[in-house]
């Protein structure tokens, strides 16, 4: 996801990673990982097989099947990059955690997809601050194998960069990243499912977003999107639904300067409002009233 936090430089990574380059990729260093961080990473892909059938999409199960997601080891970058780049000419490269915006839009812009090359810690099996290879690579990863989905993740690479050198637009632009490519659902004929790789990436929202009456869940709509403001530290109070990846595709895909500076007016809404141009699929109870990252 875009940053939200502060970055290292380059240069004070070097300590840490002196092969670290301009655009912060590492070496992934494979062999490095010790046999309880390969635990932890089988251990969340159990979990996360155990609640996914029946609340993930189709497109992001059938993207894991095909990529051979194993899952007993964290995988190799490299191995598993000539799988994803012969089925949508995307790859993924290795870097040590976040990286500032203009890094990240680039990468994307070029078919590259950044992934912390660290897992996080046994404590930690329901939540971090920080986005490491278990969400990075089981939550993205698998929808880059869908064309019309890493069409999306490009032109949002190349809308970034845009958005950001053009019209200091990346508060808006940053809540459409969220809203679909972190906390998305998709509408299917046996009910919502989930695409979204913050939610199949976390046990306890993958159960919550598709189950859970508390939170809204709204039809997208790209303007409302990026009007509204998240949460980062919780689960969400509004996830936002599509139709199709296509639909998503189809309204993006259009020149957003006339929306940025319609959007640079006008009014911004909270995470749990809900509009009367709403077009609502649930409207949320609001009975979960959060602040417990332990129910992650
Ligand atoms: N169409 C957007 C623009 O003109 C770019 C974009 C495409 C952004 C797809 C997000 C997703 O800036
Ligand atoms: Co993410």
């Amino acid at each position: 996801m875009p940053a939200m936090a502060s970055i290292a430089s380059v240069e004070s990574l070097k300590k840490k990673y002196p092969e670290i380059r301009d655009d912060y990729t590492i070496d992934q260093h494979w062999e490095r990982y010790s046999s309880v961080e390969h635990d932890i990473w089988h251990t969340l892909f159990e979990r996360q097989m155990n609640v996914l059938p029946g609340r993930a999409c189709k497109e992001f199960l059938d993207g894991l099947e095909r990529l051979k997601l194993i899952a007993d080891q964290i995988p190799e970058f490299e191995r598993l990059s000539d799988q994803l780049e012969s089925l949508t000419g995307w790859r993924v490269v290795a870097v040590p955690s976040l990286v500032p915006d203009e890094i990240f839009f680039a990468h994307l812009a070029a078919r590259r997809f950044p992934v912390g090359q660290f897992i996080r810690k046994p404590a930690q099996l329901d939540y971090i601050e920080e986005p490491d290879v278990f969400h990075d690579f089981f939550g993205h990863v698998p929808m880059l194998a869908h064309p019309v989905f890493a069409n999306y993740m490009e032109a949002y690479g190349k809308g970034g960069l845009r958005a950001l050198t053009e019209f200091g637009a990346l508060k808006n632009l940053a809540r459409l990243y969220w809203y679909t490519v972190e906390f998305g659902l998709i509408e299917k004929p046996e009910g919502l499912r989930i695409y979204g790789s913050g939610i199949v990436s976390s046990r306890a929202e993958s159960i919550y977003a598709v189950e859970n009456p508390s939170p809204n869940r709204l039809h997208f709509n790209l303007e409302r999107v990026m009007r509204t403001e998240y949460r980062i530290d919780d689960f969400q109070e509004s996830y936002f639904v599509i139709g199709s990846f296509d639909e998503l595709f189809q309204e993006t895909y259009k020149d957003f300067a006339p929306l940025y500076r319609k959007l640079a007016e006008g009014p911004a809404y909270r995470p749990g409002d809900v509009l009367t141009a709403d077009r609502v699929h649930h409207k949320g109870t609001h009975a979960y009233v959060g602040g417990s990252h332990a129910a992650r």
